[in-house]
């Protein structure tokens, strides 16, 4: 279907077909209800009728009815996407762009998934012919079972140049076809067409809903080279756009209120299988802001789980100053590093699922993250590199674009800088005083040369004990602890509440547009609510989608979508006071740290900023 149903509904509320009617047709009012002489067949008393309310017409004589849209096709002849198109122009209602191109473009994509979705099945029948003896005994080694296997359509190319195109063609797939679906490369010279993937592991690749899209396969020797390739990119296929497991971990990370990136498919696999089903990853390449803003479609706070060496101490921080310009109020990253050489995967196997949930519930806030990057390993002894590190900071801080959170992360790193130095030592306090900073760790190796940052973080002190904790993590605990939790549940009840009825807005618009949301969704679902509320549009549930559909922001509802209350405005009542009330307890946190700061600033105790 070329235009949705929701944006179909919009036009037909917005098309007055009593007039459209009433240009071919004499109408009388009897009532709500307008009538006249059938144009569909001869007759001399009125027995067709015309309803706006219902956006139908009808005749009781011959039963010829529909709506505005089949109007036009029968009594013009136009085909119905040209009725659509017509009566759209006339709405003022905004069609997505269509041209005979896009069809013909759409009709291919069709075609690609479907042709990728039977290359899948094939490798996945392979594993389990005999020729996929080895891939077997490779993922039996790697503790994966043909469950495991099944779950996630593990499969495996076979050896030779071109078994996977030999099956294709057999179903009249052509090779052009193969090829733009990123399984064959093309013929050169004196080389015929072959097979992408030969004599890998495959990982089947799926898009947010699920298709498969594209494939991650790995070579089955401990040292081949490259240990894994990927598909390159194809109409279907950006890897850069798209994360492993996506549309699985989705549901799975709404629900939780959070989601893990991990570096690799086995780390996906193994923390899948170990319970955490909001696992992701990219695909072969580094972080990008697309897979940045799809994490956080999902969770305010997306953990990054890291190998804890110097690479994933570089990678953390690469990911770090990607999210800078793109933080907004509750809306961060927190990161876990793996004791050094490990990864989810092996860490898993090695010390259980117990062991992981430790892991990532001491991850440090990104503020933490920034600091420890920006102070590990070196030396402070003189003043020129003390400056050096608060220009550093100041570049950082400069990066944020929300005005708030940079004024937050200035005096965050004000205080760490003033704490790690008022003693005249000439390295960052957290060297000395370990309680003060999770990320200390990392820089009690700072006097042995090359000494790394091993993973092995104390548990975070326990918020609600000041003077035991430094301000940066006193307030990443004071988003992630039960009042985060709490808030997320609630704010999805909101959310859910708005999605389904979005006409209780107007019973509470103004607590609504005051109410503190750290959900950037929810925030932006509200934004869109009480912007058709102001401008008079109505705001029963059809015509919002189909406006959400026009504007491309259906996946809004869609994130909120959920089953109807009885008794909406009274739950939409509630919720926003628990919300208030939750709201109420952060900015009392948040006083008292102000206070904490400003006994630190008293004049005359020797510290100078
Ligand atoms: P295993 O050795 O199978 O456990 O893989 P891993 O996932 O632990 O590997 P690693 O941490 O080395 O790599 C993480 C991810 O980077 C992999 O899942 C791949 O997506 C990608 N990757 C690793 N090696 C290569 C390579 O040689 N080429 C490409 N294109 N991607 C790679
Ligand atoms: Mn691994």
């Amino acid at each position: 279907m070329r235009y949705g149903e929701g944006l179909l509904e919009e036009i037909r509320r917005r098309t007055d077909l009593v007039a459209l009617v009433g240009r071919r047709v004499k109408l009388v009012r009897k009532g709500r209800v307008m009538w006249g002489c059938c144009p569909f067949h001869q007759e001399k008393s009125a027995s067709f009728k015309v309803e706006n309310e219902r956006r139908t017409y009808k005749c009781f004589g011959c039963g010829k009815g529909g709506d505005a849209f089949k109007w036009l096709v029968e009594t013009e002849g136009l085909s119905f996407p040209e009725a659509v198109e017509k009566l759209a122009g006339e709405a003022g209602v905004e069609l997505p762009k269509w041209s005979p191109d896009d069809e013909a473009r759409e009709q291919k994509r069709k075609s690609l998934y479907d042709i990728v979705e039977l290359a899948a099945k094939f490798y996945e029948a392979q594993l389990f012919e005999p020729g996929g003896r080895e891939a077997r005994d490779y993922l039996k080694g790697r503790g994966l079972d043909g469950a495991a296997a099944k779950q996630f359509r593990l499969g495996y190319a076979p050896s030779g140049n071109a078994a996977l195109i030999n099956h294709l063609t057999a179903q009249n797939i052509t090779q052009e076809d193969i090829i733009a679906a990123g399984l064959a490369r093309p013929a050169e010279e004196n080389r015929p067409m072959r097979d992408f993937f030969f004599n890998r592991v495959m990982f089947p690749i799926a898009d947010g809903r699920g298709r498969v899209i594209a494939f991650g396969a790995r070579a089955l020797e401990a040292d081949a080279k490259p240990k894994y390739i990927n598909t390159g990119e194809t109409t279907l296929f950006s890897k850069g756009t798209q994360l492993y497991n996506f549309a699985t971990a989705r549901a799975a990370a709404i629900k939780t209120g959070t989601i893990i990136l991990a570096e690799g498919y086995m780390d996906v696999i193994a923390l899948v299988r170990a319970g955490f089903a909001h696992a992701v990853a990219p695909l072969g390449t580094a972080l990008t802001e697309d897979q940045l803003h799809l994490l956080w479609s999902t969770a305010p706070e997306p953990i990054l789980a890291f190998d804890g060496d110097a690479a994933g101490l570089k990678a953390a921080h690469r990911a770090a100053h990607l999210a800078l310009p793109y933080l907004r109020p509750g809306y961060s990253l927190r990161f876990a590093f793996l004791p050094s050489g490990e990864d989810p995967d092996s860490y898993i196997a090695a010390n259980g699922a117990g062991a992981m949930t430790v892991l990532l519930e001491a991850a440090l806030p990104l503020s933490g993250l920034l600091w420890r990057a920006e102070t590990e390993g070196k030396d402070f002894s003189t003043p020129e590199r003390r400056a050096g590190l608060e220009h550093s900071l100041k570049e950082i801080v400069d990066r944020i674009a929300d005005g708030k959170i940079a004024d937050y992360y200035r005096r965050n790193f004000d205080q760490l800088v003033f704490e790690s130095f008022k003693r005249r030592s000439a390295q960052p306090r957290a060297d000395r005083d370990g309680a003060r900073y999770p990320g200390r760790a990392s820089m009690a190796g700072t006097s042995k040369p090359g000494g790394k940052f091993r993973g092995d973080f104390k548990p975070r002190p326990l918020p609600g004990t000041p003077e035991a904790v430094s301000a940066s993590v006193q307030t990443s605990a004071l988003v992630r602890t039960g009042q985060a939790g709490a808030r997320h549940t609630k704010e999805m009840e909101l959310g859910r509440l708005l999605a389904e009825s979005p006409e209780i807005v107007l019973v509470g618009a103004e607590s609504l547009a005051d109410l503190d949301l750290t959900d950037p969704s929810l925030d932006r679902l509200r934004h869109e609510l009480l912007n058709l509320a102001a401008s008079g549009s109505s705001l029963e549930k059809a015509g919002v989608q189909a406006h959400f559909m026009r504007k491309g922001t259906a996946d809004l509802l869609a994130r909120f979508a959920g089953s109807t209350v009885d008794d909406p405005q009274a739950s939409f009542q509630r919720a926003m006071a628990d919300l208030r009330e939750l709201s109420g307890h952060r900015s009392d946190a948040r006083r008292l740290l102000e206070r904490r700061k400003e006994r630190f600033q008293r004049p005359g105790d020797g510290h100078g900023q």
